[in-house]
């Protein structure tokens, strides 16, 4: 069955064509990066209007690079929510229209879930692998969203824990821009963390724990102490002395700003396996016997978090789904794949489907 998949809620316009929920013919990514730049962030009008240009392009790109036609696809999924009301607004409109127009069914898809289905996909050519077991334990961190869930099966997912301040890919990049890094900045942190000869316990950082039993993340504390190594920290205006500052931090040569990145990266890191350990082990207390880790969000490309994943995967023996670097960021394979588990399951949308601001849990 091939389920055409589109994706719209933040500034990537995306369609991809896959082929019973795992095998990837095409994924389609156009990026606004160029219409944000300049603003330093999303503009949300301009992303709008920036999806309504991209859609049909990008739309018949996803088809022709399947090798398909409009009418040998067989049902349209898209991203409903959450995300910038405007910008769901174009997918789901233009959803509506194709199945409505083809008369093939549609299906309204959770894009925060649906990054949980990234690890699970695989490209044309290779053999899919055996689907996870469940139940199973899954982590989302991207730049919008941070949260550890279970699954029962890909319908049941249940939100254990979520960040209370920043996600951890808004995090990467405020800490990038404090360190001076260039836009992108999460995959420039990375890079520069992994510098030979980098010292990674340069600081004494903050890794949140919240409450002993807490499945919430928090990164404020930790992007704030990051502001302080560079800048020191600022005294406060009613103990105004004349020297400005009670700790003057040492000068931010390109030494110093690679050992913040790998301390900062190192610190990011264990606050997201703290939380797993504590979220198995909770689950575990209960009688649930997670057999799988699904992963997924921009965050996932970290070469560091990548491989803690993996070990703390192997240690508990646990299956790891890490998605492949083409789909940890924002895409619409992930939304066919799970619209292809819902739709197995009859959960079909009809023309009432609207875009929704928010995630469902
Ligand atoms: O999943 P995504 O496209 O956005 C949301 O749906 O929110 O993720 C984008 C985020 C950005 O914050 C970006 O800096 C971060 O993922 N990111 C990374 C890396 N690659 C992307 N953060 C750290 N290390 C990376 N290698
Ligand atoms: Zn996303």
């Amino acid at each position: 069955m091939r389920v055409l998949g589109i994706e719209t809620s933040c500034d990537e316009t995306a369609a991809a064509v896959v082929v019973d929920g795992s095998v990837v013919l095409s994924n389609v990514v156009a990026s606004q990066h160029d219409v944000h730049t300049p603003f330093g962030g999303v503009v949300p009008e301009l992303a709008s209007r920036a999806h309504c240009e991209a859609i049909l392009p990008t739309i018949r790109a996803a088809v022709a690079r399947a090798g398909v036609t409009l009418e040998q696809i067989d049902a349209i999924a898209v991203g409903h929510r959450p995300g910038l009301i405007g910008s769901l607004l174009v997918g789901v409109a233009g959803a509506k229209a194709l199945a409505w127009s083809l008369g093939k069914p549609l299906v309204g898809v959770d894009h925060v879930h649906a990054h949980l289905y990234a690890g699970v996909l695989v490209q044309h050519g290779d053999v899919p692998g055996e689907h996870p077991l469940f139940p199973a334990l899954g982590l989302i961190v991207s730049g919008g969203h941070t949260s550890i869930y279970t699954l029962a099966s890909w319908l049941e997912p249940k939100r254990l824990g979520a960040t209370i301040d920043d996600a951890l890919g808004e995090a990467y990049d405020k800490v990038a821009t404090i360190l001076g890094l260039p836009y992108p900045g999460g995959p420039n942190l990375d890079r520069l963390a992994q510098a030979p000869g980098a010292d990674e316990r340069v600081a004494d950082l903050p890794i949140s724990r919240l409450s002993p039993t807490s499945l919430d993340f928090s990164f404020s504390g930790l992007k704030t102490a990051m502001l302080y190594e560079v800048r020191g920290i600022p005294e406060h205006p009613a103990h105004k002395r004349p020297d400005s500052t009670i700790h003057t931090p040492p000068p931010l040569t390109d030494e110093r700003r690679r050992d913040l990145a790998a301390t900062f990266q190192r610190a990011a890191c264990r606050a997201v396996t703290l939380k797993l350990e504590r979220a198995l082990m909770q689950l575990r207390d209960q009688g649930l016997s997670p057999r799988a880790l699904l992963t997924g969000g921009g965050v996932t490309a970290n070469s560091r978090l990548r491989s803690e994943l993996t070990r703390f995967a192997e240690a508990n023996g646990l299956e790891i789904r890490l998605p492949a670097m083409s789909l940890c960021v924002d895409n619409a394979a992930m939304i066919a794949g799970l619209g292809y588990q819902m739709f197995k399951a009859g959960m079909i949308s009809d023309l009432s489907l609207e875009p929704v601001p928010t995630t469902a849990c």
